[in-house]
Formats: structure tokens, sequence, C-alpha cells
């Protein structure tokens, strides 16, 4: 898809790898760009620095777990710039869980609403005026935890497991439609998950036990380019989360026993 000419809405654009995104569409040539966060405030200051730069944008305060606020996101975006193009379903959140199953219920609740059904809630508003018009796509950011379970708290790991699952569903049903469908899986990245907020420009730390820590803008390089390129289903921008979902295919339960080793080692070293 070439992004020149068209309306694009980014959840979770005030910051990390969303604000990155939106940036990156901008200076693709969108007409227009909606910026939407929990935080008003940040949503507002990523619009300002697109507008700033030249291209349309709106900041839009918005919780992505609540379907009402979305449909009132995609409203706006659509009153402001027309019909949505693309909608990026980037919120998400890791939370501070210890990796056991002492999660609270409220706990397991939110983190599904807001890192699985937030993306079913945006689909829902969305991809029937795409189906329409024969054109749409649909860019969710997951992560790696969706296809190699790591240390990662266990809600955190199954709703990025459902998230992937959901948009499965979306390409395989609604793909001959003209709906394209890309789920974004990184591994690290250097956002406001590592405490970074939007005005932190301090240099990439070291990535220590990490293996390969990338900024958002990095992210949003590899993804818009694969987006105007071969609109693949994945775009994996840590290339070894690839090479470990290939050996997780080719013997599961070896990866499985790996894995499981690896993550004890862990835990021992803190
Ligand atoms: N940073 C990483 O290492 C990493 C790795 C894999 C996947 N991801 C995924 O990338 C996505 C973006 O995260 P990030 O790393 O840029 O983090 P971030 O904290 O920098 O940005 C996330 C943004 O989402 C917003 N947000 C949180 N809950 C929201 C809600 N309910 N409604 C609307 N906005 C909300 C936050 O205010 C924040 O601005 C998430 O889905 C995350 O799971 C991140």
């Amino acid at each position: 898809m070439r992004l020149a000419g068209r309306s694009v809405v980014v959840t979770g654009g005030g910051n990390g790898i969303g604000r990155a995104l939106a940036l990156r569409f901008a200076a693709a040539g969108a007409r227009g760009v909606t910026v939407a966060d929990l935080d008003p405030d940040w949503a507002r200051r990523a619009a300002e620095r697109i507008e700033a730069a030249g291209t349309p944008a709106l900041g839009v305060g918005c919780d992505v777990g609540d379907p009402a606020a979305v449909d009132r996101l995609v409203d706006a975006a659509e009153a402001a710039f027309g019909p949505v193009d693309v909608f990026c379903s980037n919120a998400g959140y890791s939370d501070l869980a210890p990796a056991d199953l002492s999660q609270s219920v409220e706990a397991w609740r939110s983190i599904m609403d807001v890192n699985l059904l937030a993306h079913v809630w945006a689909a829902r508003r969305v991809v029937p005026s795409m189906v329409e018009r024969g054109d749409g796509y649909l860019l969710q950011t997951i992560s790696s935890a969706a296809l190699i379970t790591g240390p990662s708290a266990p809600g955190y790991t199954a709703s990025k497991h459902g998230a992937l699952g959901f948009a499965e569903w979306l390409t395989l049903n609604h793909g001959h439609e003209g709906v394209r469908v890309t789920c974004l899986c990184p591994n690290a990245v250097y956002t406001g998950m590592f405490g970074r907020d939007p005005d932190d420009d301090s240099a990439l730390p070291e990535a220590g036990s990490l293996g390969e820590l990338l900024t958002p803008e990095q992210v949003a390089d590899t993804t818009v380019a694969a987006m105007e390129g071969a609109e693949p289903f994945l775009v994996l921008p840590h290339r070894r989360v690839g090479e470990s979902f290939l050996r997780k295919a080719t013997d599961y339960d070896a990866w499985l026993d790996r894995t499981r080793g690896r993550l004890q080692r862990m835990r021992a070293t803190g």
C-alpha cells in the first residue's frame, strides 16, 4: 500500500513505537494522522509535532479498552480526514506482575481489554467500511511474546497470543475483500516499557541480557517499508525471533524444553 494520501489512526501513539509509527506515516505522506492515547496530553503533543512538520493531525485521548471510546475515536478521525485507510492497533502494556499465577482477576481483565479486546473493538468499527471500499489496512502491534513465549507475565503472554489469533482470523476472513493485516511482533524496543517518556532523547542503553534492543524509529522504518512493499502478515524487526519461531514449529517439545531451561536459568540469576 502506498501510504501517501491515506488517513491513518495510531493508538498508543503518544509514546514509544506508536509515536514513531505516527511520525513515520506522516513522513510517508499520509493525508491525516490521528494519534490516540490514554494520555491526552501525549496524544496532543505528538499531533502537534506532526502538524509542525506539515501533515494534518489530530490528538485524541482514548482508552482503547472501552469499545465506545474506540467508536468515538474513529468518528473523530472520519470527521477530520474522511474514511480511515490504515488503523494501527498499537496501544498495549506489559504489567509489572510477577511471572507467576498471582495476578489478580482485575489485572487479567485489564490486560485482556487493552492488549487483546481493543483489537476487536477497532476491527468491528473499521472493517465493514474497508470491506465496502475494498481497501484497508490493519496494523496490529503485538509482540514476539505471541510467537515465542518468554519471561513475560502470563497475562501479557496470553493476551498477545490472543491478538495474533484474532489477526489470523481477520486476514483469513477479510483478506480477499481488500483488508490487509500486518502483525508487528518485536522483541525489546527502547520505549515507555523501559521507562522512556516521549521527550527522552537519551541514547540506546546497552542491551545486556535482552540480546538486541532497537529504537522505536528503527521499528517504525522496518514496518512502514514492509507495508509499502510486500505487505507481509508478520513483521519481525529482531531476526532471532523468526529463527526461534522456526525452531519451535520444527520441534515444539524440544523448543519447550530448551526455553524452560533458559527461563529457569534467568530466574536463578535474577
Ligand atoms: N517495547 C517493547 O520492548 C515491546 C516489545 C514487544 C511488543 N511491544 C508492544 O508495542 C506496543 C507499544 O508499546 P511501547 O513499547 O511503545 O510502549 P510505550 O509505553 O512507550 O507506549 C505505549 C503507549 O500506549 C498508551 N496506552 C496504554 N494503555 C492504553 C489504553 N488503554 N488506551 C490507549 N492508549 C494506551 C500509553 O499511554 C503509551 O503512550 C504495545 O502493544 C506493546 O505490547 C513492545
